[in-house]
């Protein structure tokens, strides 16, 4: 199902930016020449779809695809503008970090960017874990809005299908 977030209402943390800076995660735009290195983290991890997402977010200027890093290494990202114009999604927090903040920093992080852009509200994807949405920022669902957008998408190849 479809959210929507009041992006007006949205205020930065700083306990949560406090958090993230404990834990030396940094949270920031990602930039052009990292698109490789962000598909191939996201497709073994996420899938393909999620791949072509990040890649349409990457390729905007600016870029509006958000990742979280530590120790040089990404452990999370999240965009907006992927699938549909006001759209936050897809986000990933590699398994090895969640449960610490990251995904509701990188959540914040993207739709203030959204804001800033100019949307006053924000429609999380096929939200997947509703509560995560609900807690972080408020969300609340959009009534019949299954299966929305992605009505008739064509099924993601199976890896071994284009490989021949
Ligand atoms: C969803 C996801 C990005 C959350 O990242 P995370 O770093 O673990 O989340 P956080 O630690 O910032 O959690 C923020 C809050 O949401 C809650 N939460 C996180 N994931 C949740 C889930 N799957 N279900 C319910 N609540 C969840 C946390 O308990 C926390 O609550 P609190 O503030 O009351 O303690 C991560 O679990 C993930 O990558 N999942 C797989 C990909 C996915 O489903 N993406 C979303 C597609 S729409």
């Amino acid at each position: 199902m479809d959210m929507l977030v009041k992006l007006y209402e949205l205020k930065r943390d700083p306990a949560l930016d406090s958090r993230m800076a404990s834990q030396g995660v940094v949270i920031r735009r990602v930039l052009a020449p990292e698109l490789p290195a962000l598909t191939a983290w996201i497709e073994p991890r996420f899938g393909a779809g999620w791949a072509a997402e990040a890649t349409v977010a990457t390729m905007r200027q600016p870029t509006t695809c958000f990742i979280a890093i530590k120790d040089e290494q990404l452990i999370g990202f999240a965009c907006h503008e992927a699938t549909a114009k006001g759209f936050f999604g897809p986000t990933g927090v590699d398994q090895s970090a969640r449960g610490q903040g990251v995904g509701h920093a990188l959540l914040l992080e993207t739709l203030l960017d959204m804001y800033a852009q100019g949307y006053p509200y924000g429609v999380i994807g096929g939200a997947g874990p509703m509560e995560f949405y609900r807690r972080s920022v408020g969300a609340v669902p959009i009534e019949g809005s299954v299966p929305g957008i992605y009505r008739g998408m064509l099924p993601l190849a199976h890896p071994s299908e284009v490989s021949d």
